[in-house]
Parts: C-alpha cells; structure tokens; sequence
C-alpha cells in the first residue's frame, strides 16, 4: 500500500469519496440552507477527464473503492459515463453511489450495466408530508420507485440511509426497520450531524443509543454483528429478517480511529477529513501540467496533516467551526 495514502495515525485510505456537482434535486433541511448555496462558475469545477485522472492516480497506490456523491450526482449530465469509465480503472473493485433517488430510477439501469455496484438510497421518511417537510419538495413517490428498481437487480447492494430527526421522523424507526423483514437491504440510522446552514441543535439529533433502546423493545433478539474494515456504521440484524439496521454514530460514538476515506469536492479540493477545514486544490495542480508523480506528492502531504478525529475538534465545537454545507460535501 502506497506511503502516500498512510496518515500519521497509521490509517490506509482505500476508499475514495468523488462529489461530482453541487446540484441537487430536493432541498434537504439538514443538508443545505433554504436559499441554497452560491454555485460555482463552471470553469472551476473538475472535468470527467480530470475526475478519471484523478481516480486512476488513487487507484494505483490503493484505493479500491470509489463513492460518487454530490449534491445529487444523477443530476449530473454525463454520469453514467462517469461510472463506466472509472469501471474500466485497474484496481477499482467498487464503485459506489449515494443518492436521494429521486431521478435515479431513469439511470439506473445503465448505471448499474456500467459498472455501479452499491447504492446508498438516502431515504428519511415514509410519509409524503413528511417527506415535504424534510426535503422541501414532492417526491416520495419517485423515491420508492428508485428504491423498487434498485432491489430489482438482485445483486446491487442497497442500504437505506435515514438522517433521525427528533420530532420529524423519530417515530418512523421501527417502519425503517419493517423494511429489512423480507429485504434484503442495510437500512443505517445517522445521526444528526452539524454543518454550515443546516441548524443544527443538540436536541434535533437523536443518539443511537436512543434509537437501539426503541428497537430493542419490540426486538429483543436484536442481534449485534461483526465490524468490518472501514465500515461507518455498527450493524445489527433481528435473526430472521433478510436485512440489517446499523447506526452511524459520528456525534456520540466516532469511528475515526478506523477511517478508510478521503474525499475530492466538485471544485477539486482534496478534503481529508468531513468535518476537517483544510483543503488543498487538486485541480490548479492538475491544470499546472503536473505529473502523476506531483499530484501524489501534494496528496502525501494533505494527508500527513490529516488529524486523529473529527478535523482535530472536539464534538462540541463541530457546530462552530466553519466547514462546507453538507451539499458541498456529499456525506
Ligand atoms: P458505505 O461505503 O456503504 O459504508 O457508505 P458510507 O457510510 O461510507 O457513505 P454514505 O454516503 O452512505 O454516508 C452515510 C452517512 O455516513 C452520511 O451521514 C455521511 O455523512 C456519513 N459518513 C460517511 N463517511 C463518513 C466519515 O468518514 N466520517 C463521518 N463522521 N461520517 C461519515
Ligand atoms: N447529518 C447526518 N447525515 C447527513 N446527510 C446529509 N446531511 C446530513 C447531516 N447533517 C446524509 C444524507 C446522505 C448522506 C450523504 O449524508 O442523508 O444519505
Ligand atoms: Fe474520518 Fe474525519 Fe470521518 Fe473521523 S470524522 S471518520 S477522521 S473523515
């Protein structure tokens, strides 16, 4: 495994998060701010050929896994493209996506006859004015249509994610976890997580431990599953059902000590950490004219600086600390 991709921690980053557009289709409260967030000028943002290259550059000292998030990446034109170039990259044994489903279903298809492997549908809600008042636009309907298609194939893998909202959503667990009975999908409750713009409070976010106790309650042979390497989420399985639950515990039980992820922004910037501030632009090295050779050394160095958890912060202070809006994130 390449020295470039070890921090000082010791972590190996084999998996590489591309956000390829700031678009999205649904306006998410947590996610991003009601009046949306500024654009930028296109000839900033990477190209698919810039986004190969850069895939290719990881992929030869290890990277194996690659996630396309956005904003919404189905928005973006030439996404299937996307998919089925870096399908063709040496060493590329996962390409996975994170989506909110809601144009997903016309893509699908192709996406996944070109190379897609998972699908992480985000899904917080089963009821329509529910989902309204979440998203800040219609569209369960589409969602589920996505989510019917996906489970189709039979071997896509497809995991729920569903962000618990105290007072919004917090009385939907147990549907969430109906779904996995006869499915056979990993539905993941996430805790609330702060970023710029989405008014994050304390009592908006639901601990796990909260949600596992309402779980536990009407499934008391919840079974707890073994950890695998680099995953975000502790997994858990009620014995008979096909699916899993897991809890994706970043505010009171981090897994940073195992983190596996880097992450490239639509603007080019290598982000080492989510809730880490520094970056460092790919891109206007790429546009420099460097070689492989000089883009893995800039990379090296970000990632040397990579601190232990949480961007070197402490939970209580992820609130107050400017970072990206989640949108201009992708998770
Ligand atoms: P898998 O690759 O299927 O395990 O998915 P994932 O959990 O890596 O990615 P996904 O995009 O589905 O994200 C699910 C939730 O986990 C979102 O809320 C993300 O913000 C969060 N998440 C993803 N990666 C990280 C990470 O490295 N650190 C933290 N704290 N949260 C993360
Ligand atoms: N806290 C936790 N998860 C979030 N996501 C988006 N915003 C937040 C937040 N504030 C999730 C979405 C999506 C994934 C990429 O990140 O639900 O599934
Ligand atoms: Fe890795 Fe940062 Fe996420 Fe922790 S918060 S798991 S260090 S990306």
């Amino acid at each position: 495994f390449s020295e470039f991709l070890v921090d000082t921690f010791g972590r190996h980053h084999d998996y590489l998060r591309i956000s390829i557009t700031e678009k999205c289709n649904l306006r998410c409260r947590y996610c991003m701010p009601e009046e949306g967030v500024k654009l930028t000028p296109d000839e900033k943002l990477l190209t698919t050929d810039e986004i190969v290259r850069i895939a290719r550059i990881f992929a030869s000292e290890g990277v194996h896994k690659i996630r396309l998030t956005g904003g919404e990446p189905t928005v973006r034109k030439d996404v299937v493209e996307l998919v089925k170039r870096l399908h063709e990259i040496p060493g590329i044994d996962e390409i996975c996506m994170t989506s909110n489903g809601l144009a997903l279903h016309r893509k699908l298809q192709a996406l996944f006859e070109n190379g897609l492997t998972s699908l992480n549908l985000s899904m917080d809600t089963m009821i329509n004015g529910k989902f309204i008042l979440i998203t800040r636009r219609n569209g369960l309907s589409a969602v589920m249509k996505s989510l019917r298609k996906a489970l189709s194939f039979g071997t896509l893998k497809v995991k729920i994610n569903t962000v618990v909202m105290r007072n919004i959503n917090d009385d939907e667990i147990l549907n969430f976890v109906e779904l996995t009975k006869d499915h056979p999908i990993d539905v993941r409750f996430i805790e609330y997580m702060p970023f710029d713009g989405n008014k994050w409070s304390k009592n908006k976010m639901v601990a796990y431990k909260e949600i596992l106790e309402i779980i536990n309650a009407k499934y008391p042979d919840l079974t707890r599953l073994q950890p695998k390497h680099g995953d975000t989420a502790k997994m858990y399985q009620v014995p008979s059902f096909k699916g899993r639950v897991g809890f994706i515990t970043s505010m009171t039980s981090d897994f940073c000590a195992t983190c596996t992820r880097l992450r490239i922004t639509n603007d080019g910037n290598l982000k080492v950490c989510l809730f880490g501030n520094e970056e460092v632009s790919l891109r206007d090295v790429l546009r420099k004219g460097a070689s492989d050779k000089e883009v893995l050394e800039v990379i090296g160095k970000a990632v040397k600086k990579k601190k232990a958890k949480h961007g070197g912060l402490t939970v209580a202070e992820l609130k107050d600390r400017p970072n990206r809006p989640m949108i201009l994130i992708g998770g």
